[in-house]
């Protein structure tokens, strides 16, 4: 029997503090127009210093669970994506888990940088058709306020705060979640990462002395995979769907540099109404990025019942996914 597995319900966050490019052009060298001009970013949402993932994540899970009209008790998983825990033990999944008071569920974190709530996705849909769940929550969250260099201008102006969450479940046949592309390239891990805290390098005097506790990014190498890997990860994703470009009905590509998804338009001949684009208010939140936008584009009525829709996701690792979906709600 072909099970079909599709979003029933979706919700977001974001916090109420917005930083904007002149708040930033008070603290490092840089200015509106150079933000504006390099990357489409105008301003981005951050915690204070008492908020962590877990806090947004929940509120992101709660209004899923709300519009996909599910009690917490019916969840049998939760995947948190996220470079951003609460801390390494326990899994920001197990305080989400918590905190909703979903009791019947196995919970855990996934990292897989920018590209982890595709990879969720991937992930819950499979443990539904495999039979071992019924009502997966995937949720992806970041607090990238709190692991930003914010010296640096090369990083600082990148990155912001938001979770994003949806139920999968089974769906009408034909609907949900139609083919996945997903890949990694270990090789270039180097090129965006947070050095210390970890096994490799545990905190010390040195680690936190010598600022290691924050993103380091080759911005360059990674503007080059992205623009390289969009193409190609979401072609496979077509092809598998056995559907083809002129098919896709909306763009939600995952959402850190406005040439970037310039790019992508370009070469997956997509028109600008078929394309969300936000970053502009919220930056890069990562593993939140794809679902916060899904949620706006639903929310405004710009995703319809049937629509062949297309997420695509990069990231640190190096990561990539794409997802091809027929809106089931
Ligand atoms: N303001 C002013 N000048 C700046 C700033 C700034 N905020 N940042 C960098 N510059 C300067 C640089 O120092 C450099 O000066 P120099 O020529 O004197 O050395 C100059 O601008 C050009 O720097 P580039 O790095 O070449 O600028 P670029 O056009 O590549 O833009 C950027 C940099 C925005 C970081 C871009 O490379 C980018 O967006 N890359 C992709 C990053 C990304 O998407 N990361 C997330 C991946 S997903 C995840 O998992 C987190």
């Amino acid at each position: 029997m072909n099970i079909s597995v599709g979003l029933t319900g979706i919700g977001s966050y974001v916090p109420d503090k917005a930083v904007t490019n002149e708040d930033l052009s008070r603290i490092v060298d840089t200015s509106n127009e150079w933000i504006v001009e390099r990357t489409g970013i105008r301003e981005r949402r951050i915690v204070d210093y008492y908020t962590s993932t877990s806090d947004i994540a929940t509120k992101a899970a709660l209004r899923a669970l709300e519009d996909g009209n599910t009690s917490p008790e019916e969840i049998d998983m939760i995947i948190v994506a996220t470079v951003t825990p609460d801390m390494s033990f326990p899994s920001t999944a197990c305080i989400v888990q918590k905190s909703i008071r979903a009791v019947n569920a196995a919970a855990f974190d996934i990292s897989v940088g920018c590209s982890g709530f595709v990879y969720g996705l991937s992930i819950g849909m499979s443990f539904i058709k495999a039979g071992v769940c019924r009502k997966v929550l995937v949720i992806g969250a970041e607090t990238l306020s709190k692991i930003v260099d914010w010296q640096d201008r090369s990083t600082c102006i990148l990155f912001g705060d938001g979770a994003g969450a949806c139920i999968l479940e089974r769906c009408e046949e034909g609907y949900g979640i139609l083919s996945q592309d997903l890949g990694s390239d270990g090789n270039g891990g180097n090129l965006l990462t947070l050095p210390a805290g970890g096994s490799k390098l545990p905190a010390s005097y040195e680690t936190v002395s010598n600022n290691l506790h924050t993103i380091k990014m080759d911005g360059r190498e990674v503007f080059k995979f992205a623009v390289r890997v969009i193409e190609k990860t979401a072609n496979d994703a077509l092809e598998k769907a056995q559907l083809s470009l002129k098919d896709i009905d909306f763009f939600v590509p995952h959402q850190a540099n406005l040439r970037i998804i310039q790019s992508a338009m370009k070469k997956l001949d997509l028109k600008q109404d078929k394309v969300y684009v936000n970053l502009d208010k919220y930056g890069n939140m990562s593993s939140a990025s794809i679902p916060v936008a899904l949620d706006e584009a639903y929310r405004k009525s710009m995703i319809k019942r049937g629509d062949v829709v297309l997420l695509v996701a990069f990231g640190a690792g190096l990561t990539w996914g794409s997802l091809v979906l027929k809106w089931n709600k």
